[in-house]
């Protein structure tokens, strides 16, 4: 089936099942390899992307559910020649460790960054809930998105 997705402010036009999930589209289909499969059943959040600027994860939705929607992953964080606010704070306040869940992470913190610029560390906790973490103990990765936070205060 033709369908086109907006994937980071481009137009890609695929040729695919609707079914297939969003997840291996993007990384099987359009090379964007940095949401990562954890569990894929919809529990760890390291698939998670932005749809029409709302944290989802992409292993639970078909591709033809986004059709006409506007996808954003982790390689749309960074700048050409700077990383993300936020993923430079994790990179420095070592909120990485393995990095399978750091792309989920980081595009959940991003949003954190646009939505809820006021947040506590408490409300952030929460806000990344679903997103999780078998290494860091989490400690490091609030600090990383609280610094972030305050950073832009
Ligand atoms: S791989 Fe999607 S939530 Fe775990
Ligand atoms: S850094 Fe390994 S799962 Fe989070």
């Amino acid at each position: 089936m033709n369908l086109e997705l907006n994937v980071n402010g481009e137009p890609r036009p695929l040729d695919v099942d609707p079914w297939r999930r969003l997840l291996d589209v993007l990384r099987e289909d359009l090379g964007l390899t940095g949401s990562k499969e954890g569990c894929g059943e919809g529990e760890c959040g390291a698939c998670s992307v932005l749809l029409d600027g709302e944290p989802v994860n992409s292993c639970l939705l078909p591709v033809g559910a986004v059709e006409g929607r506007a996808v954003r992953t982790v390689e749309d964080l960074a700048s050409a020649d700077a990383l993300h606010p936020v993923q430079r704070a994790l990179v420095d306040l070592a909120g990485t460790q393995c990095g399978i869940c750091t792309p989920g992470i980081a595009v959940t913190a991003a949003w954190i960054l646009e939505t809820h610029p006021e947040a506590d560390r408490a409300q952030v906790r929460t806000l990344l809930a679903g997103n999780l973490c078998r290494c860091t103990g989490y400690q490091l990765v609030v600090d990383a998105v609280m610094a972030a936070l305050e950073a832009q205060r």
